[in-house]
């Protein structure tokens, strides 16, 4: 099979490396793709943007792909999958209108109250004032702050924890009225702060059956001790030694499959991976967002673990027949940690040289993000989080030392990382 696989970040690089360990797969192409998914065997780069979905879907059916995998939230809030779709071309991803559950947060709140799933109480406005007011009568405080939310994709940004009127206001202002969330702003969710620690939840499905994947743990704050500004996710552990098999049972019949069968109702047949945000709380496992596809860095965490084909996952997804496959897990744990460049998640250098690669230990495995093959092919730094730095082990503290034991073999000018990936947050 010749199959396109469109994306750049580590997640990519991590689905590459499995997908290109397929016995069914012939050929993989990464659009626009990073030096990693360029160095793979089998796997070479198309330099176009995740986002130009007409060239995409022209370049798959100039090149007789037969499998379209979209990874990333991008391509598939602009409706990749459709266009694949109806250019006759086969997609893993869910289309479009079954995103939304991703790329709108008002429509996600709006089926999670429609369906009785768990989730903090809120409320949706477009009216700035209107807003105003009902965050003001909450009475927002340090102990009991306010969330607020961008409706639309807002790269990581479009959260805002308030803890008084004044700032609700303010950053209220900003994003429905500023011109700093270029349109994902002017709808917003105002819900309740959740007490809790945080587990990332996805599962495969076709839109009927369910397959729940090992539980991960993200670390989305720049900085040690969850301190500095949220990132895309600065490492990972799986398992997460606090999510129990219960809450495990728990989030998949209270949650994971009432969503998936909520989308079904509504007409959007959710076919891909649907990831779950939840915060684990007293009350139980609420979900604080969805997304519709595999989390970065949790995919870079949790694809050493999977025994089974990605591929043939894939296409059963695809062909709505997940019922007649079981993925396989192994059981064991796998850490992550995302060496970044200085100055992440702002403004950042690009084009520093990248060394040590080659000489670390086996039992370390390492997936590009942001990387490029500069002048000379001479590895080079190309974006804010630049490596995933990866090992298994019997616990996610084995996992964690061999990392932490490795990673500083690895330089670029004004790399960092945080040292403190797995640590359970304090409650
Ligand atoms: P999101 O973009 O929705 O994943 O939110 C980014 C981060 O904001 C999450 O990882 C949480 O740490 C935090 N957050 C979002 N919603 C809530 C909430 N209702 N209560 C507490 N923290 C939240
Ligand atoms: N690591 C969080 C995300 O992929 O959205």
């Amino acid at each position: 099979m010749r199959v396109l696989l469109v994306g750049g970040g580590g997640r990519e690089h991590a689905m590459a490396w499995k997908l290109t360990q397929s016995p069914l797969l012939k050929k993989l192409y990464c659009a626009p793709g990073n030096a990693g998914t360029g160095l793979t065997p089998l796997s070479e780069n198309v330099p176009i943007a995740a986002t130009d979905i007409d060239a995409l879907v022209a370049w798959a059916k100039d090149n007789a792909i037969d499998l379209v995998a979209v990874a990333s939230d991008d391509p598939l809030a602009l409706g990749l999958v459709d266009a694949c779709q109806a250019a006759g071309l086969r997609a893993f991803g869910p289309a479009k209108a079954a995103a939304e559950i991703e790329w709108s947060k008002v429509f996600a709140k709006g089926l999670m109250r429609k369906y009785n799933i768990p989730t903090a109480a809120y409320e949706t406005f477009t009216d700035c004032a209107a807003a105003a007011v009902y965050a003001k009568a909450q009475n927002p405080s340090p102990e009991r702050p306010l969330v607020i939310k961008a409706d639309g994709l807002a790269l990581g940004k479009g959260v805002v924890i308030v803890r008084d009127a004044a700032e609700a206001e303010a950053v209220l202002r900003d994003m429905m009225e500023g011109g700093s969330f270029a349109g994902a702003g002017r709808r917003v969710v105002i819900e309740e702060y959740l007490r809790g620690r945080e587990v990332t939840a996805m599962c495969f499905t076709d839109g009927g059956t369910v397959f729940p994947m090992p539980p991960a743990r993200d670390h989305k704050r720049a900085y040690d001790n969850d301190e500095g500004p949220n990132t895309g996710g600065m490492g990972a552990i799986t398992p997460v030694p606090d999510y129990t098999p219960e809450l495990a049972a728990r989030c998949a019949e209270e949650i994971m499959r009432p969503a998936v069968n909520a989308m079904r109702a509504e007409g959007r047949l959710f076919k891909g991976i649907l990831y779950c945000e939840l915060m684990l709380t007293a009350d139980g496992p609420k979900v604080i967002e969805f997304n519709a596809r595999f989390g970065d860095p949790e995919a870079q965490a949790l694809l050493p673990l999977l025994e089974s084909d990605l591929l043939e996952i894939m296409l059963a997804v695809e062909a709505g027949r997940l019922d007649t496959i079981t993925p396989q897990w192994e059981d064991a744990a796998c850490a992550c940690v995302v060496a970044a460049s200085g100055g992440y998640p702002g403004d950042y250098r690009k084009e520093l040289p990248i060394t040590g690669l080659d000489a670390l230990p086996k039992d370390i495995l390492v997936f590009h993000a942001g990387t490029i093959a500069g002048a000379s092919g001479r590895l080079v730094t190309n974006g804010g989080r630049v490596l995933a730095v990866c090992a298994k082990g019997d616990t996610p503290g084995k996992a964690l030392g061999r990392v932490y034991g490795a990673i500083d073999r690895i330089h670029f000018e004004g790399m960092f990382y945080r040292r403190d990936i797995g640590a359970l947050k304090p409650l």
